[in-house]
């Protein structure tokens, strides 16, 4: 939600912003801006996405090696060319970034009002450079202090970065709620919303803390202090990430790729952490923890979008195997219905970026209550990461389509050896079942590669015959109930058809009247235990001439003559199922995007990473 990105050293900024904005545009496309320092302070923004910002300034001669790029998702203000950051002080003196909300914007506006600053945008951002430019003003302050006691009196959340034009010799950052990263170069610097625009000039950096104040000088240490004033050491991280991952290798979109990168990714996600041949399942995070986890009276799962519906999926998979009561909250709802939170509850936080607001304060919340909080996550270093108490990540590598694929099946993947785990510790299934579902598992990575090539054709084709369906009915029972959840939000998120996802059995209670010859339902019929059940089902859409595509186990010879279109998967436990069945729910909605001439790693009004509430 917003990107940042600012340099400063030896180097041209403009072509490291730039950059650093093409790979941060996941998180905001509604307008892009630079401000390059050189003497004077110039400011580029244009509305839409750096593409656009780039075609304006080309042919300008863009020299300086200072400066701050914003990329934005908007929340105060219309995205246009006005509310795009950088945002300007009054005396054209100071430009900041920021990425996400100050909630005491208008009181601050108004005393600000009162001391005759004038206001040219809709943004709680450029009221904030004006607040530093106030306190700048009246005690003559370095730019970093003007900066440390503006902070004081902000109430809200905020990533920034902040260029004073007079003091070209620094560069200051703060956190709070909203990521920041620091990279540290050989006589330069970087600050980024994430690691990925930093990653291809340094692999060392610092994670910002909330209430951190980075001073990045043009030569000479980092200065970290806290916004009461305290200095801080800084703590190095060494980055372990390919710049290949950050690149769509030939593919059209990222989504694809992440897409067919999932056999990898569930393979890198089990590495040292399941052994069928030895019969043991390992998370290392969980090992300090594991008795407290195992003997807990409840599970609580946390999350947002995505994230939700592999918690969902850890519900059927912890209760069925572990015995373990699990209840599944989307973190939003939970912060604010006063939940009842008991010391043996262990909360589990899922989470792909790490930074989703609702899901940081469900933590929070929860924390605060005793609970032991424990996260699962993809980005590495990340908020969620450094809060909870333990946790494991998924290894899925740097997700940048905006509709989440390859981090859902690390997460069902992370949960499915969590559930493993415990059923083993727990006694609570048979050692031949907990051995075969092992041996099943391992497999899995294959049946994903084997599924994608024998599918991809006729998936394609499936997307040709039901594109221009303005709605679509997505049905499941049990384990592929959230598996139908997730088909639906994926196609809604990135080719704007209206799609529910419903368990099978509940449809005649509803959604069965909106059935005609025109809406597709998307059928996932790989249960064994409910098989019969789903066939009747499915007779009940073909009786209101539904269109049904039936995503079936291969060799199905019951279901299949009554779809319209099958696709097969490999058979597998029913427990692994949803690791192969979301997939083809993937690809079709990615070609059924593709069709409608949809950008599908950007899709409309939506964002990677959440920060804001
Ligand atoms: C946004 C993204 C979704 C994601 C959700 C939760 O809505 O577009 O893809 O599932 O946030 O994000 P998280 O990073 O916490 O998994």
């Amino acid at each position: 939600m917003c990107g940042i990105v600012a340099y400063i050293g030896e180097k041209e900024a403009y072509p490291i912003l730039i950059n650093g904005l093409r790979r941060l545009e996941y998180r905001g496309y509604d307008s892009a801006g630079v401000a390059i320092l050189n003497g004077e302070l110039n400011i580029y923004k244009k509305k839409g996405k750096v593409l656009d910002l780039e075609r304006v300034v080309n042919g300008m001669k863009l020299e300086g090696n200072i400066g701050i790029g914003h990329t934005r998702w908007a929340t105060h203000g219309k995205p246009d060319d006005v509310n795009a950051h950088p945002h300007l002080s009054g005396n054209h003196r100071i430009t900041l970034v920021h990425n996400g909300i100050i909630e005491n914007y208008a009181l601050l506006k108004a005393a600000l009002e009162k001391e005759g600053h004038v206001f040219e945008t809709e943004t709680d951002t450029e009221v904030l450079v004006h607040l530093i430019e106030e306190i700048q003003r009246q005690d003559d302050l370095p730019i970093e202090e003007a900066v440390r006691i503006a902070l004081t009196k902000v109430v809200g959340a905020y990533a920034i970065v902040v260029l004073d034009r007079d003091d070209p010799g620094k560069l200051v950052g703060a956190r709070k709620a909203s990521p920041l990263v620091v990279g540290i170069g050989e006589g330069e610097y970087f600050l980024a919303s994430d690691a990925t625009p930093i990653i291809e000039h340094t692999k060392k950096v610092v994670y910002l803390n909330d209430e951190e104040i980075a001073v990045l000088p043009r030569q000479g240490e980092l200065q970290i202090k806290t916004i009461s004033n305290e200095v801080q050491t800084p703590f190095i991280h060494e980055l372990d990430m390919e710049i290949e991952r950050l690149e769509k290798g030939g593919y059209d979109y990222f989504m694809l790729k992440e897409i067919n990168e999932q056999s990898q990714t569930i393979a890198d996600c089990m590495r040292g952490r399941l052994n069928a041949a030895e019969g043991w399942v390992r998370l290392g995070g969980m090992e300090q923890y594991a008795n407290r986890i195992a003997q807990a009276d409840r599970l609580i799962i946390v999350a947002c979008g995505t994230s939700w519906h592999s918690g969902l999926i850890a519900e059927y998979l912890i209760e069925d195997l572990a015995r373990i009561p699990v209840e599944v909250e989307y973190a939003s709802e939970f912060r604010y219905r006063n939940p009842i939170i008991r010391e043996n509850d262990v909360v589990i936080a899922i989470s792909q970026s790490g930074e989703t607001a609702d899901t940081l304060a469900a933590i929070e919340l929860a924390k605060e209550k005793g609970a032991l909080v424990y996260g699962i996550v993809n980005v590495v270093g990340s908020s969620i990461a450094r809060l909870t108490d333990a946790g494991s990540y998924i290894h899925a590598g740097p997700e940048i389509g905006v509709a989440s694929t390859k981090a859902f099946t690390g997460q069902v993947t992370l949960l499915t050896l969590m559930a493993l785990n415990l059923a083993y510790r727990r006694g609570t299934i048979a050692k031949s079942y907990y051995q075969q579902l092992l041996n099943e598992f391992e497999k899995i990575p294959q049946k994903v590669a084997d599924l994608l090539t024998r599918s991809k054709d006729k998936i394609e084709y499936i997307a040709g015959e039901v594109k221009d369906a303005p709605n679509a009915l997505y049905l499941g029972r049990g384990y592929n109930f959230p598996v139908a959840l997730e088909g639906a939000l994926k196609l809604k998120e990135i080719s704007y058809i209206h799609a529910e996802g419903y368990p099978a059995a509940e449809m005649k209670h509803g959604p069965i009247a909106l059935i005609d010859e025109n809406m597709p339902v998307l059928v996932v019929t790989t249960n064994k235990s409910a098989y019969e059940k789903i066939a009747s089902n499915i007779q009940e859409v073909k009786a209101r001439k539904g269109i049904v595509i039936a995503v079936v186990t291969e060799g199905d010879e019951i279901i299949a003559p009554m779809a319209d279109y099958t696709i097969e998967i490999p058979d597998t436990e029913e427990p692994l199922t949803p690791l192969l069945s979301v997939v083809p729910l993937q690809l079709l909605s990615y070609h059924i995007a593709v069709m409608r001439g949809c950008n599908v790693d950007q899709p409309r009004n939506l964002a990677k990473s959440v920060t804001v509430e």
